[in-house]
């Protein structure tokens, strides 16, 4: 009997992590329209470290990888992370301030949900990667890992490591 060890499956995590943003970002929405700083705060920290790893998982090794099959609509979702990162430090100077009004609020509350979009988009890269060798699956699993172990929040990671923004 060969017992295998646990192994770590990108693809199943990153339609988690899906998930997990999703219902983020409902919540954050709701939390802006009744302006509730504090907990819009709260879960606004909670999606600056999910999505650190894995819009860097994206960039860095996903979208490469799928090229071949998109072409240029990888140059889109990528535009797509360069508006949901300034959406983020929008969010964050606007929270961060700790009263908004109530038409701050309300643009805020739909500027989040505006960002529910990409995330359908890339859940629907799911069905793609069914299409990749087993050898590409390995690297992306590797390469998932090692990036969720580090652990840099999206704002810092934007910051700091990830080279190109076209806007
Ligand atoms: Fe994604």
């Amino acid at each position: 009997m060969v017992i295998r060890m646990y192994e770590f499956d990108a693809i199943k995590v990153f339609r988690e992590d899906h998930r997990e943003v999703r219902d983020g970002l409902l919540e954050l929405a709701d939390a802006l329209e009744l302006k509730n700083v504090e907990k819009a705060g709260k879960i606004l920290e909670k999606l600056n470290n999910l999505l650190g790893p894995h819009f860097r998982f994206e960039e860095e090794a996903l979208y490469p990888t799928l090229r071949r099959f998109l072409g240029e609509y990888v140059d889109t979702l990528l535009k797509e992370h360069d508006g949901a990162i300034s959406a983020a430090r929008e969010l964050a100077e606007l929270i961060k301030r700790g009263q908004i009004s109530d038409e701050d609020a309300k643009k805020a509350a739909n500027k989040t949900r505006a960002l529910l979009v990409h995330v359908s988009n890339c859940d629907g890269l799911a069905i793609l990667t069914e299409r990749l060798d087993e050898e590409e699956i390995k690297e992306l699993n590797e390469k998932f890992q090692r990036i969720k172990e580090e652990r840099v929040p999206l704002l810092d990671w934007a910051e700091r490591i990830r080279k190109k923004e076209s806007s």
